[in-house]
């Protein structure tokens, strides 16, 4: 069967958040340290410690917002360990992620600096778990407050006279859980609390964000939306993508089974109806879709490579991770309505990481690529689209052999991201660009594939999974004839004139 698409390049759905590709750096294992941080002193390259290595490959991806300091680590972090002269910033244990020593050299001044650098918008999550009321507001006031106060006074002793700008200020990180163990009646109400005190200074004004549900534990958002909707500016959901049947067996990164592949996608697809089912409550207490749902903490998660440390996440990433970014990317751009930001767990060295390093190298992964390749999304308006897809397999176990999401740039460009998710064989796709302005069509395309289903990247061969000019397509006036490779991820760009 070929799958039939239409874009109607006249009907605008709305805005992608271009805060849908954001990112998330925890505490965690060598996502901050090594990953971003190396210190002034550091034999690698840095700009005021911070690798620039690294540092230019977000840019060119154009990451749009930060996340930060967890996750777990959130929960646990008192940010008047993390300023001033750095000898003397305390030592703490990092009880969530491997009990190492945690010696607080990358605190609030380094993030900002950070997030400067990348011209990025930094998303802060504070402490309710085990931090108190005028912890959080006094942090929001250090940040923020341009004039004489305390907080303000000790910013300016600290190198720092002029407030940053704070957006987005997250009350509590999985309450639910690591956050605090609390039952959402609880939550609810220390939510309506802390809040209060997270003060808008000056011009500066914060979007307050709630803890939300775990997956689909949709009696968590039903309460917070009761209880607490007024006070929220978005409210967050976490899930993700584990292959196994088990946090004791999740699978391993490479070297899987081969139908761990149609398992994985599934399982990635399944963000489609939490989102849904999640908004639908939502709507119930928000139907102008004022509150944004931010799921600020997705992708995959696999066993940890053999030899390293438990507690620090690190696994490798393949052509099946790429697959999962594409897939949902294209599903948080079609919820634009109520998806305003996404943040994929995590940045660097931990999870789904679009980066990899030892010592001074660094690789990029497939899932990097997928987000440089997907960035022509980001604030573009998202295009109607009719499908009649291929489904591969039965009933429950089906799932569809292509996603695609569509949008149009300011300059009126068209971007089409197309994932094949059939790892054996390529897929036809007829696709009618409608309502597009202009007597010729111009069409070119790039795509990510792989000839094994574990595809990935190393230090040695740091090449292997990468873009290459996609041809595989001819274009009869508006209709567009193309064959996806297996298991790709295709960006198509049009231009009419
Ligand atoms: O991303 C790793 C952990 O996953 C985060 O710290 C936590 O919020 C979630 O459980």
């Amino acid at each position: 069967m070929t799958n039939r698409i239409t874009i109607n390049a006249d009907r605008a759905k709305g805005t992608i958040n271009r805060n849908i590709y954001g990112h998330f750096s925890e505490h965690l294992g060598r996502c901050i340290y090594e990953g971003l941080w190396v210190g002034e002193d550091s034999e690698i390259p840095n700009t005021n410690g911070i690798r620039n290595d690294v540092a230019a490959a977000l840019k060119q991806m154009k990451i749009p917002v930060l996340r930060w300091p967890g996750g777990c680590f959130a929960d646990e972090y008192h940010w008047k360990d993390g300023i001033g002269p750095k000898e003397n910033r305390k030592r703490m244990i990092n009880t969530h992620w491997g009990g190492v020593v945690e010696n607080n050299h990358f605190g609030t001044h380094e993030f900002m600096m950070l997030c400067e650098m990348l011209e990025c918008e930094p998303y802060i999550n504070g402490n309710v778990g085990s931090g108190t009321v005028q912890e959080m507001s006094e942090w929001v006031e250090y940040l923020t407050f341009e004039g004489v106060s305390p907080m303000a006074e000790m910013r300016s002793a600290n190198g720092r006279t002029e407030p940053w700008k704070v957006k987005y200020f997250g009350v509590g990180n999985e309450n639910w859980g690591c956050g605090g163990n609390m039952r959402p009646e609880y939550y609810a109400d220390l939510y309506r609390q802390f809040q209060t005190y997270v003060r808008n200074y000056g011009s500066n004004r914060i979007h307050k964000v709630a803890c939300g549900p775990n997956t689909d534990d949709y009696h968590w958002m039903e309460t917070l939306m009761k209880q607490a909707h007024r006070y929220m500016d978005s409210i967050t959901l976490h899930y993700y993508t584990v292959p196994g049947d088990s946090w004791q067996e999740k699978g391993a990164a490479t070297g899987f089974p081969e139908e761990m592949w149609r398992v994985t996608l599934k399982k990635a697809l399944f963000m489609e109806e939490l989102i849904r089912k999640h908004s639908a409550i939502m709507d119930q207490y928000d139907p102008e879709k004022r509150i944004g749902l931010l799921v600020d903490e997705w992708g995959t998660w696999h066993d940890v490579e053999p030899g390293t440390n438990p507690g620090f996440l690190y696994q490798q990433n393949t052509i099946r991770d790429a697959l999962v970014a594409g897939i949902s990317l294209n599903i948080f751009n079609a919820h634009c309505d109520r998806v305003q930001m996404a943040n994929i767990a995590q940045l660097v060295n931990v999870l789904q990481a679009v980066i990899l390093t030892e010592g001074e190298k660094m690789v990029l992964t497939p899932t990097y690529h997928v987000f440089d390749m997907y960035k022509v999304h980001q604030d573009a308006e998202l295009l109607d689209i009719h499908q009649s897809i291929k489904e591969m397999g039965e009933g429950k176990e089906g799932i569809p052999q292509i996603s695609v999401s569509a949008s149009k740039d300011d300059t009126g460009r068209v971007h089409i991201s197309l994932c094949n998710l059939d790892h054996q064989g390529g897929a036809k796709v007829e696709l009618e660009l409608r309502g597009l302005v202009g007597k010729h069509v111009f069409v070119k395309g790039t795509t990510l594939t792989s000839d094994a289903i574990d595809g990935h990247n190393t230090f040695e061969e740091a090449n292997k999974v990468a873009p290459t000019e996609f041809t595989a397509f001819s274009l009869d006036g508006h209709m567009l004839h193309a064959e996806l490779p297996p298991m790709s991820v295709t960006v198509l760009e049009v231009i009419a004139e």
